[in-house]
């Protein structure tokens, strides 16, 4: 296979990991989250939650290696590392910086602090970190879809 084949797949492949995994984080925001919020009890809130998150956590993680792996092989096969020296690829940055903070919560935060610290949060004050919960995952959103329109837009020559 010739290497333009490679690099179209790659973009395929970036896509689709992207689709699945800002998808993901849509439906827990607008969709999980404020379903939960709306439940009585915090031994029930945190059961389900964790039930359900468990279930997406590795979905989430895989589309995080492949977005990943697809965009920093695509930079290198247009030998395009010095984008991120120009302000102009500002979705480039945000692309990196949204896909390292998810890196850094899935497979390091997570495993060693978070899920333990969320457990202890929600026992003293489940409605108050479930709204916490709810503005951090707007934001991660907010930013999720920047970058998304900053990428399909830049992609295209627009800025
Ligand atoms: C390590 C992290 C990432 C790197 C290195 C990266 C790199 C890239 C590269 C090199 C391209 C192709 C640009 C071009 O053809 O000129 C691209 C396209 C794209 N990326 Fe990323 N990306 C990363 C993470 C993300 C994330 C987290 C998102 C979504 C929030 C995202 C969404 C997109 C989209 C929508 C496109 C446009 C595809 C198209 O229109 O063909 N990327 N990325």
């Amino acid at each position: 296979m010739e290497s333009f084949t490679y690099f179209v797949f790659a973009r395929v492949l970036h896509v689709i990991g992207v689709v699945l995994w800002i998808g993901g984080v849509a439906f827990v925001t607008t969709v999980l989250i404020p379903s939960l919020k709306n439940i009585n009890g915090s031994t029930n809130k945190l059961a389900l939650f964790e039930q359900l998150e468990e279930k997406f956590s590795f979905q989430a993680k895989l589309a995080t290696v492949v977005t990943g792996i697809s965009g920093f092989y695509m930079i290198d096969v247009m030998n395009a590392w010095d984008r991120y020296q120009h302000l102009q690829y500002w979705w480039i940055h945000l692309m990196t910086l949204i896909w390292f903070i998810f890196t850094l919560i899935l497979f390091v935060f997570e495993p060693l602090f978070l899920h333990q610290w969320f457990h202890e949060q929600v026992i003293k004050d489940s409605t108050k970190i479930f709204s916490w919960i709810h503005t951090m995952h707007k934001i991660l959103l907010a930013l999720s879809l920047l970058a998304v329109l900053g990428a399909i837009a830049g992609v295209h020559g627009l800025f």
